[in-house]
């Protein structure tokens, strides 16, 4: 059932331009210029009456979160606040009856975020959830969910799980958009003609596979990796570094750029690979990434930058590149992390570790 592949993960990266489009299907209405959920029951004055969205989560979907605040921010205008549900369930959170909570979760059972969704939705708030198995606990909880429909998950850490939350987030961005007046259906019409694009851009961006194969022969026995990225590229560096520490057992660090001169750049010498994550949008991003890819060849780091196709400025400053198709600025980081999920996948191979059950992980923590 691993479908000629080598492990679970493996086809589970593949399978990604096939799960996006799932998750997209349906429910995007191009000609109004407007996202269709099922269940949504959501009134138009109550939308328009939040004040904030509360994301909780644990792991690579809370990284899926910090990804969503950036959408949801900049379509809808709404204040979103991304919480560690681990954190939120055990202090005295400020929850009121104009906030929405929304639960991401593959599982539908992390306890932590369970808990912590239970808690906002007893102290008043919308309680929503964005999940992957349908029927789990987060689902019945929830007023209403959105199925990410990625599909069966079977290796410990998540890939396809991860991009499909990140394209549900953007559905609920511009459907929330849409509703406040923050979008006009033109805006929306363009936001959503950019999401038609992006199961090609992942069937375009796994081609990079060999070139990152190379670079994961390069480093393989590098004891830390540090992993850049500013704004909508900052939780794909911190999902990186997960992804490569979780199955590859290499220390991983990721790190939004403009920390890197408050403390990691102490970490940087001849032996230390930094992968940065440099597509040209958000421009403001690029331009300031690449001082960093500066700081680090300065120091003797070695870079790998994932840039985009047509990049002409990054590629003599880095030692690597791996070259991504352009997307938009939101949308950017479904494809920018494919290439961080094989660098994971191949470095744990090479080294011959389990990479479906990586050791002492488990699919789904029930337990706090
Ligand atoms: C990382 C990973 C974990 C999960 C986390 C939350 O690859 O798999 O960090 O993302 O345990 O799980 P869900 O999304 O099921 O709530």
């Amino acid at each position: 059932e691993k479908g000629g592949h080598k492990h679970f993960m493996h086809k589970e990266i593949l399978e990604q331009p096939r799960a996006v489009a799932d998750t997209v299907r349906g429910r995007m209405l191009l000609t109004e210029g407007d996202v269709h959920f099922e269940g949504w029951n959501l009134t138009p004055e109550k939308v328009r009456s939040l004040s904030k969205i509360t994301i909780l989560a644990c792991g690579t979907s809370w990284h899926s979160g910090v990804a969503g605040k950036h959408m949801i921010e900049t379509l809808a205008r709404l204040p979103v606040e991304v919480e560690l549900a681990s954190e939120f369930r055990y202090r005295d959170p400020i929850v009121e009856s104009s906030h929405l909570a929304v639960a991401i979760s593959q599982s539908g059972e992390t306890a932590d975020t369970l808990a912590a969704f239970k808690e906002a939705k007893s102290r008043g708030a919308t309680a929503i959830a964005i999940c992957n198995v349908i029927g789990s606990a987060m689902t019945r909880e929830a007023e209403f969910s959105v199925m990410t429909n990625a599909g069966p998950e079977i290796g410990v850490a998540s890939t396809k799980a991860f991009t499909t939350q990140l394209v549900a987030l953007y559905l609920l961005a511009v459907k929330l958009g849409r509703m406040r007046g923050t979008l006009s259906v033109a805006a929306a019409q363009e936001h959503l003609t950019h999401l038609t694009q992006i199961p090609k851009m992942i069937e375009d961006v796994l081609k990079c596979e060999p070139a990152v194969k190379r670079v994961a022969r390069e480093f393989m026995n590098a004891q830390d990796f540090l992993f850049l990225g500013r704004g909508p590229m900052h939780p794909v560096a911190l999902e990186g570094a997960l992804k490569l520490k979780e199955i590859s057992y290499i220390h991983a660090e990721g790190y939004a750029g403009g920390e890197m001169k408050h403390g990691p750049i102490a970490l940087i010498d001849e032996k230390m690979p930094v992968v940065v994550i440099a597509p040209k949008q958000p421009h403001v991003a690029y331009e300031k990434i690449i001082g960093n890819i500066e700081e680090v060849r300065a120091r003797g780091g070695q870079v790998i930058a994932v840039i985009d196709e047509d990049d002409a400025q990054v590629g003599g400053l880095a030692n690597h590149v791996i070259r991504i198709p352009a997307a938009c600025a939101l949308l950017a980081p479904v494809v920018a992390t494919i290439p961080l999920q094989l660098l994971a996948y191949h470095v744990a191979e090479m080294r011959g570790n389990d990479v479906d059950q990586p050791r002492n992980l488990a699919k789904s923590v029930t337990v706090e």
